[in-house]
């Protein structure tokens, strides 16, 4: 296998001029870091680590995540949260339990508190309700992912006390998105504009190896969220999730997840990037990989076991982070977690 010229260059490039930034990768050249193998990939990763390194420190930044309902309006395919899918049984946590579940998180030290759940309105009313309850009695950050909203609904998740919001693009390609999605890439952009207006911070990403998509799409997901600047950005192998009509799907290569997050280390160095469960479902230590790779956060699943079965995101037996697996991938990966006591 070839030597990636394009991570050879950046090397020489930018250590020589001790650099910490790139951002005007051609797509020959992301093209060939997403197809490294090999001592070419080890170089990347290398690189990726590097970055990280003289950015982060070994610091590993803990999410706790509480998946707040799994119900959902929107209809993609590769989701079995999918409002096409009648077999799943639906929940949405009580303001109560999500408040209960976020004194956990922060009893063990965890800074982020984030509130997950399908794209739904029945939840903004709580979301309300929970961010200013949170806000007022823990010392933590609030981070959310709930999906495509109005505008002057992003903006009184802010003024309710959200730092941060995840919106990931999932695919670059409007055709493609549309296809599996059945909704307009346009709009989702729109959304990703109006949560930057509101102040929060954005995370943006996308799934790698979407059936239909192609090595082109991958290179211009990359160079797509490289051009968003965003704050978080995250790729996650695509899993085949049962009660999809993608469920005999191949799965998401490996590599080529670990290659983009390497890319996106180099190119955005001080953001952060997830080192996503999938990864460990489809490989054992896929998520010390994904640290190797140049990622620098880890979600720990708070998700009252009840309800989390029913978090069927991408599989129904998908693997689930508890604190002890963080801690033991962050020291596979030469890394501590990043906790810290409440002030309150
Ligand atoms: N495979 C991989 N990632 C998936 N997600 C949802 N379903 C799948 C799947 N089948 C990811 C999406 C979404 C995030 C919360 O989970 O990228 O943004």
């Amino acid at each position: 296998m070839g030597q990636s010229i394009a991570a050879k260059e950046f090397i020489k490039k930018e250590f020589a001029q001790k650099e910490l930034t790139k951002k005007d990768f051609t797509k020959a050249e992301i093209k060939e870091m997403l197809l490294s193998e090999g001592s070419a990939q080890q170089e990347l990763f290398t690189q990726a680590r590097l970055t990280r390194e003289n950015v982060f420190g070994n610091s590993l930044k803990v999410r706790g995540v509480i998946e707040i309902s799994n119900a959902c309006v929107k209809h993609c395919d590769y989701c079995a949260m999918s409002s096409h899918n009648p077999k799943l049984e639906r929940f949405t946590l009580d303001a109560e339990t999500i408040l209960q579940t976020a004194r956990h998180i922060r009893s063990t030290g965890i800074p982020i508190v984030f509130l997950q759940s399908g794209q739904t309105p029945r939840c903004d009313d709580l979301l309300y309700k929970v961010i200013p309850a949170i806000r007022k009695e823990l010392d933590c950050e609030i981070l959310l992912c709930v999906g495509e909203k109005p505008k002057s609904v992003y903006e009184a998740y802010r003024t309710a006390g959200a730092d941060s919001y995840i919106l990931k693009f999932e695919a670059s390609n409007p055709a493609l998105y549309e296809s599996v999605t059945h909704s307009a890439l346009k709009k989702r952009m729109e959304c990703t504009a109006h949560i930057r207006e509101t102040g929060m911070k954005l995370g943006t990403g996308s799934i790698i190896g979407l059936p239909g998509q192609t090595l082109d799409d991958i290179v211009d997901d990359i160079l797509c969220a490289i051009s968003m600047k965003p704050d978080f950005v995250s790729a996650a192998p695509f899993i085949a999730n049962k009660g999809t009509p993608f469920e005999q799907m191949p799965v998401g290569d490996i590599n080529r997840t670990l290659n983009a997050i390497a890319i996106w280390r180099i190119a955005l160095p001080s953001a952060l990037i997830p080192t996503v469960s999938a990864l460990e479902y489809i490989h054992p230590e896929g998520q010390a990989a994904g640290l190797s790779a140049g990622a620098n956060v880890i979600a720990v699943n708070f998700t009252p076991k009840a309800n989390r079965d029913k978090y069927a995101i991408y599989a129904n037996d998908r693997f689930i982070v508890g604190l002890d697996h963080a801690q033991k991938t962050a020291k596979k990966a030469g890394m501590r977690l990043l906790l810290c006591a409440s002030e309150n």
